[in-house]
């Protein structure tokens, strides 16, 4: 065992305590084999694929590797697909943004361990009862949708103290080695890194979004509910863009009375316009103002300076992590 790995990396067959988030359309099977292959945990974030598309995925990551990859479920949806992961023997499954008691059953029938995004101490409590077999702990700080309202430093130690044995997972604005030791001194038995992830060669986000990370600061971000076409009244953190800032100078006005409502403002590969406010992350082979659409980001962005491979990413994490010691 290296000093490095922590129970949960044996609850979860990895060899780092690193998990990649999963975030949306941008984290394919590229990028979560790659991340396994490094002695982490990839991920990919399958609530809105078909059943046809998740098996594929999956089959995807197992062209790559045997090793532990997880898919997560955001519950604001029916998780549709979930007997199908179940079946095909996804070996970790998270759930955020819902209830996931109904569905433990059948996860834990099927030999997967459970991991659920928390987000405050009454949520993580009920999950310390339900049997979660990790928890990860989501910040204020977290890009893409976010439920938290408290910061990660301030959140995590309350978690930490109430989870007991269950292993408590950081997320939330990391990005660093020096993030990760932290998160460690506070108690957490890995962290969740998902904005570092989507800046790297293999996530499938539109090159000129990663450029975008890498030139963000924290303080280009902002905690909205701006781009809620697709999914309303939930918060989310992205780059204040154009579409961001010009809603914003005209007071944030509610559906129905926001500038440029309705503008298409770019094409997915499939041709399918891309309108102003959706939720939509630009990915790869989309086209139009990429500047102008979701760029999901967290305050981690601010420790992003260039666009790198997931075992770069890793291995820069690692040696940060061991200045630190
Ligand atoms: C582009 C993007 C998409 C995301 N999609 C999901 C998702 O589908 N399900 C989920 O549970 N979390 C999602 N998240 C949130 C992550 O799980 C995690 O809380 C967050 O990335 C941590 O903050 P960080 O981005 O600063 O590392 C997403 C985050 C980003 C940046």
């Amino acid at each position: 065992m290296t000093t490095l790995q922590t129970p949960l990396c044996e609850r979860l067959g990895i060899h780092l305590p690193i998990l990649q988030a999963p975030t949306g359309s941008v984290a394919g099977a590229a990028l979560a084999s790659a991340v396994s292959i490094a002695g982490a945990l990839g991920a990919m974030g399958v609530t809105w694929l078909d059943e046809t598309s998740l098996l594929a995925q999956i089959e995807a990551v197992r062209a790559e590797t045997p090793l532990p990859f997880m898919v997560n479920y955001a519950l604001a949806f029916p998780p549709a697909t979930l007997h199908a992961a179940l079946q095909a023997g996804v070996p970790v499954i998270t759930f955020s943004w819902g209830d996931p008691t109904p569905y433990l059953p059948q996860v834990r029938a099927s030999g997967a361990k459970v991991g659920v995004q928390i987000t405050n101490t009454q949520g993580a409590r009920r999950m310390v009862e339900a049997g979660a077999d990790f928890l990860i702990c989501q910040g204020l700080e977290a890009g893409g949708h976010v439920q938290s309202t408290t910061p990660l430093w301030e959140l995590l130690p309350q978690i930490v103290a109430l989870a007991g044995a269950i292993p408590v997972v950081a997320a939330g604005g990391l990005a660093t080695g020096a993030d990760m030791a932290k998160a460690f001194s506070l108690g957490a038995q890995g962290v969740l890194l998902g904005t570092r992830f989507v800046a790297s060669h293999e996530s499938l986000a539109h090159d000129r979004y990663k450029q975008s990370l890498v030139s963000a600061k924290a303080a280009d971000t902002a905690l909205t509910v701006c781009f809620d076409g697709g999914w309303e009244y939930a918060s989310h953190r992205v780059i204040r863009n154009s579409t961001f800032q010009n809603w914003e100078a005209v007071g944030s006005p509610p559906i129905g009375f926001r500038p440029g409502e309705g503008d298409t403002v770019g094409y997915a590969s499939s041709g399918e316009p891309i309108l102003r406010y959706e939720d939509t992350a630009p990915r790869t082979g989309m086209s139009g103002a990429i500047e102008e659409m979701c760029l999901y980001a967290g305050t981690s962005c601010e420790a992003i300076h260039s666009v790198l491979s997931a075992q770069e990413i890793i291995t820069q994490l690692l040696t940060e992590y061991a200045s630190y010691r």
